[in-house]
């Protein structure tokens, strides 16, 4: 029998045991190791190069997300490090239309400017084969931020291949214990660690994940050029909450259905999206390639002052950017600006909180906030 994904969650990345050992090793503070004559052969040498406690964090990611990890100083070090080095000039790059929109700003932005054509296409939308031709990379999102569209990465990344280029899928709202991207046939998994896999709202932090070890240097490679490397206080700390990884999914998961379920009842609340939910458009694919449908819930009010009124109504629920975290969180995402949503579109992540006080905090803060 395998084991269940708590016990895998739990064991992950923890070495053998050993006489006098602690179970999980603490953080290794260094900048250079003592290092004497020829290097080859050593195994840490400068802290730019490696540190022991991405080593253990990184065969932890490895074991969950079935591949080998690198680790990177932030999610969008982890998307840059997918993206920048294997992008040349003339090269198309298919990217979707509504995902993370920092992704988007990159790759219209920097990688554009250098001569990379980008295709953007529709966020939920597998890539057509004209929109394949000649491209060199597909980056997936699914389920998107904020739109929670999905893509079925099995038949994306098949297609892609078929084309001759490589497929990328941002995982982070997933997380390895929702759904495997490498698995399913991508080339690259990608993730802010910052979200559900440090969990607490603490850090920030990324990784990649990729089954060929030869992409795994070369993601390294560029980590050691460029300098995007994770301290290892924030790696050791997102060790230690991999540990509470699938206990935390399992409550906000459950949660998130159950609220999701709930908003539809209410008919001030429109466009309720949850991957989760019978019926939502997203839910088909998800189904197929999801274990866990994630702990955002997206829905809209009528108008940016109701959206507002009712943050400001909720007790238990912060106001505040980013997902994934044990406390609650929500936004009215349409102050950004970067995103294709209605000025009433609130992205809601949901925490750990007992559910039944989480529910009635959101239709107290949904009463107050009324007419
Ligand atoms: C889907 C997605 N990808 C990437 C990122 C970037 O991650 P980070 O903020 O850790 O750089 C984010 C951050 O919100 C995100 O939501």
């Amino acid at each position: 029998m395998s084991p269940g994904d708590g016990t895998r969650a739990v064991h992950a990345g923890v070495p053998a045991p050993r006489q006098g050992a602690p179970t999980l090793p603490g953080p290794v503070f260094a900048s250079h190791f003592h290092l004497e004559g020829d290097p080859a052969g050593a195994d840490y040498v400068y802290g730019r190069y490696g540190n022991p406690t991405w080593t253990l964090y990184e065969r932890a990611l490895g074991e969950l997300e079935g591949g080998v990890a690198v680790c990177f100083a932030s999610g969008m070090a982890a998307a840059s490090a997918v993206l920048a080095p294997l992008l040349r000039p003339g090269d198309a790059l298919v990217l979707p239309a509504d995902g993370y929109p920092a992704v988007r700003s990159l790759a219209t932005g920097h990688l554009s400017e250098r001569g990379v054509e980008v295709r953007l296409i529709g966020t939920g939308e597998a890539p057509s084969d004209e929109v394949l031709a000649g491209a060199r990379l597909v980056w997936l999102e699914t389920p998107s931020n904020p739109g929670l569209e999905t893509v079925d990465i099995a038949e994306a990344a098949a297609r892609t291949h078929a084309a001759g280029a490589l497929a990328a899928v941002d995982n982070t709202l997933a997380t390895p214990l929702g759904q495997l991207p490498l698995e399913l046939g991508a080339d690259f998994s990608v993730s802010s660690d910052s979200k559900h896999l440090t969990g607490h709202g603490d850090l920030i932090l990324g990784h990649v994940a990729v089954s060929d070890p030869a992409l795994a240097e070369g993601l390294v490679a560029w980590r050691t050029q460029t300098g995007a490397v994770a301290g290892p206080l924030e790696a050791w700390l997102a060790h230690r909450s991999l540990a509470t990884l699938e206990l935390r999914l399992e409550r906000q998961c459950t949660t998130a259905l159950a609220l999701a379920e709930r908003l539809l009842f209410r008919s001030d609340v429109k466009d309720v999206r949850y991957p989760g939910l019978p019926g939502d458009p997203a839910h088909e694919v998800a189904l197929r390639q999801m274990r866990r449908f994630g702990t955002v819930v997206c829905f809209t009010l009528e108008s940016r002052e109701r959206a507002e009124r009712f943050l400001a109504a909720c007790r238990l629920v912060a106001q505040a950017t980013s997902f994934g975290g044990v406390r609650s969180s929500a936004e009215r995402r349409a102050r950004w600006g970067g995103d294709d949503v209605a000025e009433g579109f609130v992205r809601f992540s949901v925490g750990c909180e007992t559910p039944e006080d989480l529910l009635a905090d959101v239709e107290r803060g949904l009463d107050l906030s009324a007419g």
